[in-house]
């Protein structure tokens, strides 16, 4: 699939890696559906991708709002080729232990990480099963995989995301979709450094770096589900 004319909805696009991800895509000539909550951050980041391309911005919260966001990307555009499910809650930082995890906070980490894509998955698998083709990419992290004590909460959220979206993939078999879980590794941005308050991140990659697997995985690759590493396919790609 070339990028050129797809849709391409982005959550979480207003800075980090939803951004540069979407400025690659927007360079490439994808159309834009894209959301964050904070419209002072979203209204500048989507004026500066329609230098490139026609974008609709939503300021909305996904775990909230999934319907509307389909919806305005599909009025607009007539349909949703590529769906990358970025946005992300980390919980509070200092993050707590599970044992003294707040029910409320936690309540929201499932919500906005698990179930809002599920829901924007829904909402967009049937326009891509009718064409039989369409291209779904989950954000994870390695604390979906590894026990890092005081994770227990986003991590827990990223190990579900991974296991539906291995279970989505085993029932969209066949259908064309592709799906990918994708780990974009360590990166200096807003998240990382509420993860780690006042540690020197300066030395980690900026969400830059592993944007360009983004583009890769649309345009290059050919399983029907993976779950990948970006630096990993960045490497490949230096090489
Ligand atoms: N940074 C790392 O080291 C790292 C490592 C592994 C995986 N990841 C994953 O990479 C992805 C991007 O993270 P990042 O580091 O780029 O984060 P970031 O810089 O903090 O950006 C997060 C983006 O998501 C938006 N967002 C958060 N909650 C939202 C909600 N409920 N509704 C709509 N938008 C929401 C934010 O805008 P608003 O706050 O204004 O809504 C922002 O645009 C996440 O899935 C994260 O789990 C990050």
């Amino acid at each position: 699939m070339r990028l050129q004319g797809q849709v391409a909805l982005i959550t979480g696009a207003s800075q980090g890696l939803g951004l540069e991800v979407a400025k690659l895509y927007a360079e490439n000539g994808a159309k834009l559906v894209i959301a964050a909550r904070r419209e002072t951050l979203l209204n500048p980041a989507a004026d500066e991708l329609r230098r490139h391309t026609d974008v609709v911005a939503l300021p909305l919260d996904v775990s909230k709002e999934a319907e509307r966001l389909v919806e305005a990307g599909t009025e607009r555009f007539g349909r949703i080729d590529i769906l990358v499910n970025n946005a992300s809650a980390l919980g509070p930082s200092p993050m707590p232990l599970l044992e003294e995890y707040p029910w409320d906070e936690l309540d929201r980490v499932l919500r906005v990480n698990v179930l809002a894509p599920l829901h924007l998955m829904q909402l967009v698998l049937p326009g891509m099963k009718q064409r039989r083709e369409g291209v779904i990419i989950n954000v994870t992290s390695d604390a979906g995989l590894e026990a890092y004590p005081g994770w227990g909460g986003y991590g827990t959220s990223k190990a579900a995301f991974e296991h539906l979206s291995r279970i989505f993939a085993a029932e969209l078999e066949g259908s064309g979709i592709r799906m990918y879980v994708v780990d974009p590794g360590d990166m200096n941005t807003e998240m990382h450094r509420m993860a780690e308050p006042g540690e020197d991140l300066s030395g980690l990659p900026g969400p830059d770096v592993p944007a360009p697997a983004f583009v890769w995985l649309v345009e290059k690759a050919t399983e029907a589900f993976a779950r990948v590493s970006a630096m990993e396919i960045i490497d490949r790609l230096r090489s």
